[in-house]
């Protein structure tokens, strides 16, 4: 297999090849934000909510957006077709570069790094999925700024660790006994019919694929709603599903080692994975 293209600071090159300073800041202080953006049959999917998320996560942390729109097209463009393949995910980083000392004030003139590379999505197995996913809950200790996509992952490696040392795939985290999202994704519970999602804040990402599962949720005539959910809530749920652009929604079926619902994905899920999967075959036809 050939080695996979990366862009770096203007260049495109082999992986191996790619390298930042030791005073990065992005490597020093996770002084950066990212993007994960899917790409279906070569079509990016919702690729300017995903410009514009950058562009906010760089507005709450000060950092000047170091390329006009049509530039991250083109690099996007240019490594989808230097590393061909099925579905893909592009992965973008700014950091605010590296500065002549490690301080933590920083001097305006140092150069953002910026670094893409794009990675295979694993085609999403959906009578795998169907079986759902096991989580436990745990406690929400990260910052008040959890709506900028930071580079600093710290906390959610700590929290997704705790899950996998309990062998199941993911924790929904709780702060002051309301529910905020899991480690890499967004959350949505149903109870009897209504699907409900907690409001965006600085203390959940607002993901493009909430977004899209509320639009096509509103567009199909299924009730739901943004309301704060809280923990006890997730005991008596029908279903609970986790969102984000590589997992799409995944159907927890068992929470803290109890059933949710019926223990198996439930009929809301249903049908909103075909809603999901035919947004995503008009993205490929169109
Ligand atoms: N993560 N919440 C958190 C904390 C996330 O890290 C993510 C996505 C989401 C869902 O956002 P979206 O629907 O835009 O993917 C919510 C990406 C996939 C990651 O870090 O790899």
């Amino acid at each position: 297999m050939s080695e996979a293209v990366v862009y770096i600071n203007g260049e495109y090159l082999p992986q191996s090849q790619a390298k930042v300073s030791v005073l990065d800041r992005g490597f020093l202080f996770g002084d950066g934000v990212y993007e994960v953006i899917p790409v279906f049959s070569g079509k990016p999917l919702r690729l300017n909510k995903h410009l514009e998320r950058l562009q906010r996560s760089m507005n709450r942390v000060s950092l000047k957006n170091p390329l006009p729109q049509e530039r991250w097209e083109e690099i996007f463009q240019v490594l989808l077709e230097s590393n061909p393949g099925g579905d893909r995910s592009i992965y973008l980083q700014v950091t605010r570069g590296a500065a002549p000392v490690r301080d933590l004030s920083f001097v305006a003139d140092i150069e953002p790094t910026v670094f893409v590379m794009v990675n295979d999505i694993k085609p999403v197995d959906y009578a795998k999925l169907e079986n759902g996913i096991e989580a436990i809950t745990v406690d929400d200790f990260r910052w008040k700024a959890c709506d900028i996509k930071s580079v600093s992952l710290i906390a959610n490696v700590m929290i997704r660790l705790r899950a996998n040392e309990q062998n199941v795939t993911d924790a929904i985290m709780v702060r002051g006994g309301l529910v905020t999202e899991g480690t890499a994704s967004n959350i949505f519970v149903v109870h009897k019919g209504i699907i409900s999602t907690p409001p965006k804040s600085d203390c959940l990402l607002p993901g493009i694929t909430r977004d899209l599962v509320m639009d096509l949720a509103l567009a199909n005539g299924l009730k739901i709603e943004e309301r704060d959910i809280k923990q006890g809530e997730l005991e008596t749920a029908d279903e609970i599903w986790l969102t984000s652009s590589t997992r799409e929604i995944a159907p927890v079926v068992k929470l803290d080692g109890h059933v949710v619902g019926n223990g198996v994905a439930g009929e809301y899920w249903k049908k909103i994975i075909a809603l999901y999967q035919g947004h995503k075959q008009e993205l490929r036809n169109g």
